[in-house]
């Protein structure tokens, strides 16, 4: 018979974690879902009015389910939600490892195996643990067996079921998901899991694989997407010495329907918490198994992507260093600090890497961003030549170069025919997200410079 989940605890209260449960509590009225963290203050949060991370559509989900069949603990509430469970998500962070064997690309496993040993130590009857973190693969073998060290009586079926929502869409995401993929050993554990999100999702989106394809298939898929990102920047710096534009060459490609047409748009990098842990991750994994070749070409998104940043930084520098390549005494408005539109998260932002690159030149920064607080700024690249501005216009005035770095749909409409007597004669802006209205701004006798897009026009 299929074990019936009706009791579901989500360990960790994160950017996937919070989100995830909060649409399953609202599409599953019926189901008692308990989110906990060991991060208090972040709890305390999820039950305020002011949620910890910004996410649209996010708060209207939370507020429907809240106080109804949601709830957020702490941990040491948490123990006996645990013991209750039918089901335990595991969704706390596993970041590149920082010390230790494989620092600088393994993932760091050891919030992972905390969780294990909390589910291990409070577990009663039998729960089905559902890895939702991504993790490398094979990475359910340690699971296991540090929940072999439950008492008698205890027993476990483990899934994989990692989450494909991007931030920005994760709401939209989770309720219409192109696919929701679940790894497992055992039929009965993985239809259990499949029911709950057959309330909202068909039956044809849901996939069920073995587990370690599951566990490798996520890592795979973010590959997959940056790899995108990568190729396409590289064109960028091809399209800029040769005089294509990379829009128009983005969209012919994109146009056949075996490429496709998203995610083509040339950028001054990815960034975010995932797609370089998660290349490392693949990359390292490779290693390890001794496939040098495979690492080498998906080590070349990374650096290709690092690259990118830096040959913006220095694209923005060139016109206003002194001959020794100073920024001193030079102002910088660097308009957006978030990785994407739409979220505050700064997880390897690539607004970090053009930042220190141009502070360690000398250049004093104003930053701003409609979402992300100065704190995290701070936390990011400190305060030292730092200032962060309340408001676009604050940042530009009396700049010398303009950065934007972030696509905020309001950078799209700024009106630079008002602001261009705010900034220093002769800037320009250095659109790193091809999204400012290009014709506005030389039309105000701004000069612009966009990614992948010459000033040369060689036929
Ligand atoms: P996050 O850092 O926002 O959240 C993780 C939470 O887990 C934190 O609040 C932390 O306090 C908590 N935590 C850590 N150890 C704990 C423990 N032992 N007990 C209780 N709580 C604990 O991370 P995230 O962005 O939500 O990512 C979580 C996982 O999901 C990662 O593996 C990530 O790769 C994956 N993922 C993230 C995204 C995304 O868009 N952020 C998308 C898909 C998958
Ligand atoms: C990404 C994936 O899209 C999700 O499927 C996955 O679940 C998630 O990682 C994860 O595992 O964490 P996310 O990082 O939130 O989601 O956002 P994306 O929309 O993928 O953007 C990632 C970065 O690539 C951003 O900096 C974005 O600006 C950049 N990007 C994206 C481009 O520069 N060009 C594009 O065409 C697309």
């Amino acid at each position: 018979m299929k074990p019936l989940v009706n009791k579901i605890v989500c360990i960790g209260a994160g950017y996937v974690g919070g989100p995830t449960m909060a649409v399953i509590a609202d599409r599953c009225p019926d189901l008692d879902v308990t989110v906990l963290d060991l991060n208090e203050a972040r709890i305390a949060a999820w039950n305020s009015e002011e949620l910890p991370i910004y996410e649209p559509g996010l708060a209207a989900v939370v507020s429907r389910a809240r106080g109804r069949n949601l709830r957020f603990v702490g941990q040491i509430e948490g123990a006996a939600h645990v013991a209750a469970a039918d089901a335990v998500f595991i969704s706390v962070n596993t970041p590149t490892k920082t010390d230790g064997e494989g620092a600088g690309k393994a993932s760091d496993l050891r919030y992972v195996e905390s969780c294990a040993r909390f589910i291990a130590t409070h577990a009663k009857g039998h729960t089905i643990v559902i890895e939702k973190s991504t993790m490398p693969v094979r990475a359910a073998d340690r699971i296991k067996s540090i929940l072999a060290s439950a008492g008698p009586g205890v027993t476990f079926d483990i899934l994989s079921n990692p989450e494909f929502l991007a931030e920005g869409t994760a709401i939209r995401d989770l309720e219409q998901p192109d696919r929701v993929l679940i790894g497992g050993e055992r039929p009965e554990p993985i239809a259990a899991l499949a029911e709950i999100y057959r309330r909202w999702v068909p039956a044809e989106r849901i996939l069920s694989t073995g587990l370690w394809s599951a566990e490798l298939s996520k890592l795979v898929a973010n590959a997959f997407l940056a790899q995108r990102v990568s190729s396409i920047n590289s064109i960028s710096a091809l399209c800029e010495v040769t005089g294509a534009d990379v829009e128009e060459v983005a969209a012919v490609v994109g146009a056949d329907s075996r490429i496709g047409p998203k995610f083509l748009r040339a950028s001054v990098g990815f960034g975010g918490s995932c797609f370089q842990k998660d290349l490392l991750s693949l990359i390292y994994i490779s290693e390890s198994y001794g496939l040098t070749e495979v690492a080498a070409y998906w080590q070349q998104v990374v650096d290709l992507n690092q690259w990118q940043k830096h040959r913006f930084a220095d694209q923005l520098a060139a016109p206003i260093a002194t001959a020794e390549g100073s920024l001193r005494g030079r102002r910088i408005a660097i308009l957006g600090f978030a990785f994407k539109k739409d979220t505050n998260d700064v997880r390897e932002t690539p607004a970090i890497d053009v930042c220190r690159r141009l502070l360690a030149r000398g250049a004093t920064l104003a930053v701003h961003d409609y979402k992300v607080t100065p704190d995290s700024i701070a936390s990011e690249i400190g305060t030292q030549g730092v200032e962060v501005a309340a408001t676009p216009e604050a940042a530009l005035a009396g700049a010398d170069g303009v950065a934007v770095l972030t696509e905020w749909s309001a950078y799209a409409k700024l009106d630079w025919a008002r602001l261009a007597g705010m900034l220093k004669a002769g800037a320009v802006i250095h659109d790193g997200r091809n999204i400012v209205d290009a014709t506005a701004v030389r039309r105000a006798g701004l000069g612009l410079r966009s990614i992948g897009k010459g000033e040369r026009h060689v036929r």
